[in-house]
């Protein structure tokens, strides 16, 4: 919370009202912001409520919203006047030209391209590979051992997303990837700074490990999409990316494009999902009866067999669980958008140019939405009433919204009940420091204790 703070008045800004926020110069709001992200967010809604205007350095505008039917039209009704924030736009660097960084008639042409790749049928033909990777990574731990368990479900999502864009094993076939991922998120948080641009022309260690870090990925990546294509395998993500034809019948996507696609769908889909996966192992352990209700249903539903993929409509519980860390732990914990032209945030005025932040953190822990809003309670997924529009987007909204959700949910779903039903996973420690930076992370990983259960 931000107390004692001068609090601008609202002012008039082109006609309209400017939010309340914290006043204060720019530099002391952006390092504050920098230093402890969540904290200052919460602080945000609760000093100046729905909406919270924030000057940063560089004559930026912030506009914090918290309020969901704001957030709602951000996102859904209004997406059009917006493109993404600068994070993600510089994400460009590593990502490349894929569906996640582009904008536009160039983002729908993408989107429709690739949308059939996540149909129904087509993901539930991955649950296979996703209880095989669980069952795989959980195999090589031991009865009392001490794991990370946030590393552990990286390699499990990794698994994941290697098996089903690639059908390749990532861990033996490419033991770098996870690594140079992870190079090239370590310095993501630099993109968010005023001036990256200028830093990125210095010849600093750290911008040179990342173009090492990006060099290795596209080679790597490349090397794939051509051994696959020579190899005739089919019922990967890139063979399908390959396969499909633009209405004159040429393919729709060329080789660059498809390794662009291939690495944003490798880091969207393994990070996020590895993440979600570890919040929620800590928060079963803490919320014992959650866990026994889980254990539960897995026992009813599966006896002693691991899930099939086609069981995941016979585990509401499992999959409320999931739903409920997304809202506690959102792994994506703040989207931002600028403002392609002037728009009118409820009362109040964006200019041009102007950003705006809406932080799953902070809407999906408001009471006015969720009763008792920091217990973990899987079941207000089962009997509550739905959550109002804009409270809960753990995987956005609108037309930007989250391509693979269908594919994650089930990821969760599967992996863990594949994961509870032999294992209960016991985290050491107090509760673990937050890393919000590319994702919401525990700080350090989450070391932990594993019991045949
Ligand atoms: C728990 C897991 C996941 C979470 C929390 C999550 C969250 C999100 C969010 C919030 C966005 C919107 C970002 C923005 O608008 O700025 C997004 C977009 C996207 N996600 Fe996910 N995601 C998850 C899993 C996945 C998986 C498994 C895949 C693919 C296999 C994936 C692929 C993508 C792609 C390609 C986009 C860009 C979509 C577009 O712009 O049209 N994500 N995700």
């Amino acid at each position: 919370m931000i107390s004692g703070e001068a609090r601008e008045r609202p002012q008039t800004v082109g006609g309209a009202a400017r939010p309340p926020g914290p006043g204060g110069p720019a530099w002391a709001n952006f390092t504050r912001y920098l230093r402890d992200p969540l904290g200052t967010m919460d602080g945000y809604a609760a000093d100046h409520g729905g909406v919270a205007y924030v000057r940063f350095p560089g004559g930026h505008s912030f506009f914090f919203v918290s309020d969901a039917e704001l957030v709602r039209k951000v996102l859904v009704d209004d997406n059009s006047a917006f493109v993404k924030g600068r994070a993600l736009r510089a994400a460009k660097r590593l990502l490349g030209e894929g569906l996640l960084t582009s904008e536009g008639a160039d983002h729908l042409r993408r989107r429709r391209s690739i949308q059939p790749v996540f149909g129904h049928e087509r993901i539930a033909r991955y649950g296979d590979a996703m209880v095989d990777a669980a069952e795989h990574v959980s195999g090589s731990w031991a009865d009392g051992a001490e794991i990370d368990i946030n590393g552990e479900m990286t390699r499990v999502a990794l698994r994941v997303v290697g098996r089903t864009i690639f059908d390749a094993d990532v861990e033996s076939e490419a033991p770098e990837i996870g690594e140079v991922l992870e190079a090239g998120m370590r310095v993501f948080h630099r993109f968010l700074l005023p001036g990256a641009e200028l830093l990125w022309r210095l010849p600093l260690p750290a911008t040179r490990r990342f173009n090492a870090a990006k060099r290795d990925i596209d080679a790597f990546l490349e090397r794939l999409v051509a051994e696959r294509a020579a190899d005739g395998h089919d019922e990967d993500l890139v063979a399908v990316l390959r396969g499909l034809r633009d209405e004159s019948g040429r393919r729709a996507l060329g080789d660059a494009e498809i390794r662009d696609e291939a690495i944003t769908l490798m880091l969207a889909g393994h990070e996020t999902t590895a993440q979600a996966l570890t919040w929620t192992w800590y928060l079963l352990h803490r919320n014992p009866a959650a866990g026994e209700a889980l254990r539960a249903e897995l026992g009813a539903q599966l006896g002693d067999r691991p899930p099939a993929p086609d069981d995941f409509g016979r585990l509401p519980y499992t999959q409320a669980v999931f739903r409920e860390s997304l809202r506690l732990y959102p792994p994506v914990w703040a989207l931002a958008r600028i403002a392609t032209r002037p728009y009118a945030l409820g009362p109040y005025a964006v200019p041009e140019g102007g950003t705006i932040v809406m932080s799953q953190w902070v809407v999906q822990r408001n009471e006015r939405h969720f009763p008792d809003p920091l217990r973990f309670a899987p079941e207000r997924w089962i009997d509550g009433p739905p959550p109002p529009p804009g409270a809960y987007f753990p995987f956005a909204a609108g037309p930007r919204m989250c391509i693979g959700e269908r594919f994650a949910m089930l990821e969760g779903t599967l992996v863990l009940a594949a994961i509870a039903r032999a294992w209960r996973i016991v985290p050491g420690g107090g509760p673990p420091r937050i890393d919000a930076r590319f994702t919401l992370r525990p700080r350090g990983g989450l070391p932990a204790t594993v019991r045949a259960a």
